[in-house]
């Protein structure tokens, strides 16, 4: 049975979902997410495994029925997968309903088996492009090939997997079709998400990178038939069904739909701040508390349930008007998504 939810915000909506970023290092550079020279965290900042443990499990203590693990790249973080062997005690237990990760597949191929293993179901892969050339120029750092076979990987070691495809102008905007016939073909879910002003990217321009997903969606009802589905993963994603392959896209409209209204997500930094909204500057120290308090929970979740009873109505990104309003200066693998 599932207990009833503990940490409400102050617009009635129960918070039951976390993304907790364990590092804000990546093998990769996506133009959209980091510039090319990244100056990363000191490793005393970022919180050790034992503290993500203990603060993950005050969550799910209060509540929180499903986590996700971002990063930067989750899988580059040195001894992550004693993290994941611990959150496998709240799957069993069935505190959890979901353990999960958002990578870009470039270490599949080492952990996928042993992820499943840690009661892992299914992993949401970034990938934006089929294209080799191309994907070096998106990543800067990444290689195709090795992304592909972390897939294999994950698909053999039976992971379910979705495609995370941020909607690039001039990016992959010709490979649109490809990229959902690929997807059905390999019966994998795909994503669409819009590029938010995320991060100082240094010589990269938002506008030019951004593609609206109402083009986007526009131009697939060119080939297919989309059927509007009321589920919901526990994401912002908006999903519909595509009537010829039977495959399901959701779409991440930050710019064109808000979907604030239904968050049900808090994030936690690597350095243990958790920001109530990925939009808005909002944060709370929980690694200070952490620290401060080594033997005993009670403050810690004191503070939990304060960082919630400020969690504002939601973001203001903007690309309107021609200009980029609303913009982080945060990087995305700061928050992780
Ligand atoms: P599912 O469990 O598969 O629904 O995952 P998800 O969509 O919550 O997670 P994923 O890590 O795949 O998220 C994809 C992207 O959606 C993130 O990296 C962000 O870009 C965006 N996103 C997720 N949550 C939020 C949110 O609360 N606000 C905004 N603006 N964007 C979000
Ligand atoms: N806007 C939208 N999506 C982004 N991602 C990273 N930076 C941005 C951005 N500025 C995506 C990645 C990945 C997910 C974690 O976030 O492609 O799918
Ligand atoms: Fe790394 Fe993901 Fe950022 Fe790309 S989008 S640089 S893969 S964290």
């Amino acid at each position: 049975m599932t207990d009833a939810p503990k940490l409400i915000d102050p617009f009635a909506r129960a918070i039951t979902y976390l993304r907790v970023s364990v590092t804000d290092r990546c093998d990769f550079r996506c133009v959209y997410c980091m510039s090319e020279n990244m100056t990363f965290l000191p490793k005393k900042e970022l919180l050790s495994l034992e503290e993500l443990d203990r603060l993950c499990t005050a969550f799910v203590d209060q509540g929180v029925r499903k986590l996700r693990i971002t990063g930067g790249e989750p899988l580059v973080r040195r001894g992550i997968m004693d993290y994941f062997r611990g959150m496998k005690r709240h799957i069993e237990s069935g505190k959890l309903d979901e353990l999960t990760l958002t990578t870009n597949g470039s270490q599949l191929r080492r952990f996928a088996k042993e992820l499943a293993e840690c009661g892992v179901k299914r992993v949401n892969i970034s990938l934006d492009t089929l294209d080799e050339k191309k994907f070096a120029e998106i990543t800067r750092w990444g290689r195709l090939a090795q992304v592909l076979d972390g897939i294999d990987a994950a698909q053999e070691a039976g992971l379910r997997v979705k495609i995370n495809v941020v909607a690039l102008k001039g990016g992959n905007e010709d490979e649109l079709e490809k990229i959902v016939e690929w997807c059905a073909d390999r019966g994998m879910d795909l994503t669409f998400i819009e590029v938010m002003p995320m991060g100082d990217l240094g010589n990269e321009d938002r506008l030019d990178q951004y593609w609206s997903l109402k083009d986007l969606r526009a131009r697939l009802e060119k080939t297919w038939t989309l059927s509007e589905l009321s589920e919901s993963t526990g994401g912002p994603a908006r999903y519909v069904r595509v009537n010829e392959t039977g495959q399901k896209i959701g779409f991440i409209t930050p710019l064109t739909h808000n979907f604030c209204e239904s968050c049900n997500r808090v994030r936690l930094t690597c350095t243990g701040q958790l920001f109530q909204c990925l939009g808005q500057e909002d944060e709370a120290d929980l690694r200070k508390v952490l620290r401060d308090n080594p033997d005993n929970d009670a403050p810690l979740v004191a503070a939990i349930h304060a960082a919630i009873a400020k969690k504002p109505k939601g973001h203001d990104f903007d690309y309107s008007r021609q200009n980029v309003a609303g913009t982080m200066s945060r990087h995305m693998s700061h928050t992780g998504g």
